[in-house]
């Protein structure tokens, strides 16, 4: 980018400070953006960068500290005064409502009107959204309700209502932490076509490879305080990584030569059926003690599998045996007694509840391991449950601090913790590492080929080649609602695995 010596920044924020109980989130932090750049703000799970972001977005009240819109001070009070001032902000945690269309949701309390009673113009409403949809490549007429979309499409509906606002100033917290390789690279190109009509935009995100490729420069943040940056030029991957983490990274980061014995058939799917596709019978099994990875397109039906195997959506037909035991799996407590779990995709809906403490949400599916006489035994409970999230490294002032605090990585580990904190025989992950730092996916990793050591049967669905290459035992490929092909892992490569991703 070239830059005028005289120009001013679009947006400066200067010694910005916010504390939470307990925690000092931002300490002095300094941001610049200017119009027509793209800034990757990087920083560990925890390390303050949605908290810096909501701040502009006027969810946050700053402590202290400045906030200048080319060049003049401004005040940000609510989110309205941050629209106000042309910042669009696209969240981490999807913000969009499920009762609502496509086109209900871009237009969110702007929504035109017309005729005496200034009736809501739906028409319109659709008319305008569907362009922004095209432009997104979301193949969707702009009035389908939106629970009728998929994870990754409703993070698109985000970006679209971004797009709607024309922001001079774009913040995109973890846009693409659901979306795929096709997806992620049209939504980049969304980006950098804003970045040259004069947009400054901030990027968060946990995706290296992609701040690579778009970023301009990027900001460090490390426990709330400025950790330097980088120049176009000085952006590679271990600075970026040394840049957050402060050190180099574990080893846990290269594919570990794993011996591979003889492994009995330990979970096995014998022409299962699911809702979603049910004229495709799939058939595989998980072996003891591997992690088998299940690569393939979001909407190829992985996810499906996993709710069926773990009984949130009872498959139609077919079977499930664990070793030479049939199941019947009719809910997840029926999977949870036989020590079979899953840890979902999305968290905010199926593995988290917010409301609660981290020791709570850990205990949680354990009551009955912790329960005795009717009573629960705190002391033990908090101990177990302190360990579990110490293992996985989460960052909080303790096991009391409630889950919707936690930085979104923060909260994906507690996730995990819940789990592991049991016996399993069997675990599902689905996107483990989703939002999750280098630093922390490393532990993940680590955690992970400890489970399959111990014997344990583990399947890993995502959609991270990187991750899926670096993990799997054997990786298995679907397309929609198809196996299209199991590979060993002498036959594993980027390549192998795409060509049945796509159909074989
Ligand atoms: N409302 C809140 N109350 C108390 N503490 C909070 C609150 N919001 C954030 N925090 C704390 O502030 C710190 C910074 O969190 P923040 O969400 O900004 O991290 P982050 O850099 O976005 O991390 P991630 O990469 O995991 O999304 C964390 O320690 C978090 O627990
Ligand atoms: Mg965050």
């Amino acid at each position: 980018m070239i830059r005028l010596p005289d120009a001013v920044p679009t947006l400066t924020m200067r010694g910005i400070s916010k504390r939470f109980a307990g925690v000092q989130a931002l300490k002095d932090v300094d941001v610049e953006v200017y119009g027509g750049e793209i800034v990757a703000l990087l920083g560990e799970n925890g390390a303050g960068k949605s908290t810096l972001m909501k701040v502009l977005g006027g969810i946050h009240q700053p402590d202290s500290g400045e906030i200048l819109r080319d060049g003049r001070p401004v005040t940000i009070r609510s989110v309205g005064d941050s629209i106000r001032l042309g910042i669009s902000f696209i969240h981490q945690e999807l913000n969009v409502l499920d009762n609502l269309d496509i086109a209900g949701n871009v237009f969110l309390g702007r929504e035109p009107v017309r005729g005496p009673l200034r009736l809501m113009d739906r028409e319109r409403m659709v008319h305008e959204t569907q362009p922004y949809l095209d432009q997104l490549g979301l193949r969707v007429p702009a009035d389908l309700p939106l629970e009728r979309l998929s994870l990754a499409q409703r993070q698109m509906v985000e970006i679209a209502k971004a797009l709607s606002l024309k922001a001079r100033v774009l913040i995109m917290d973890e846009p693409t932490s659901s979306l795929t390789l096709t997806e992620t690279a049209r939504l980049l190109s969304v980006v950098q076509g804003l970045r040259s009509q004069g947009v400054g935009v901030v990027y968060i995100s946990h995706r290296l490879d992609e701040v690579r490729q778009i970023a301009d420069r990027v900001v460090g943040l490390r426990d709330g305080r400025n950790a330097g940056g980088l120049t176009r030029e000085e952006i590679t991957h271990e600075r970026m990584v040394r840049l957050m983490v402060g050190r180099d990274l574990a080893p846990a980061m290269v594919p570990e030569a794993r011996d591979e014995p003889e492994r009995p058939d330990l979970l096995t799917l014998d022409r299962v059926r699911t809702r979603r596709y049910p004229n495709q019978e799939v058939s595989f099994a998980v072996r003891q003690g591997e992690i088998l990875g299940m690569s393939g397109l979001v909407g190829s039906g992985r996810s499906e599998l996993a709710m069926a195997i773990f009984g949130v959506e009872p498959p139609l037909s077919g079977t499930i045996r664990l070793g030479a035991e049939t199941l019947e799996i009719h809910s997840p407590k029926d999977a949870i007694n036989k020590h079979i779990y899953l840890i979902p995709e999305d968290r905010r809906r199926s593995g988290l509840i917010v409301d609660m403490t981290i020791r709570e949400n850990i205990a949680l599916p354990a009551l009955d391991n912790f329960a005795s006489l009717g009573l629960i035994r705190r002391g033990e409970e908090a101990d177990v449950t302190a360990r579990a999230a110490k293992q996985l490294g989460v960052k909080a002032p303790g096991v009391d601090f409630l889950a919707k605090n936690l930085s979104g990585g923060n909260q994906q580990k507690v996730v995990i913790a819940k789990w592991l904190s049991l016996s399993p025989k069997v675990v599902i992950f689905d996107e483990p590492t989703r939002g999750i730092d280098v630093g922390a996916k490393a532990e993940i990793y680590v955690l992970i080929r400890e489970l399959a050591k111990q014997g344990v049967g583990v399947l890993v669905i995502s959609s991270d080649m990187e991750e899926v290459l670096l993990l799997s035992d054997r990786v298995a490929v679907m397309h929609e609602g198809r196996l299209t092909g199991i590979l060993d892992r002498a036959e594993c490569s980027e390549e192998a695995v795409m060509r049945l991703a796509v159909g074989g």
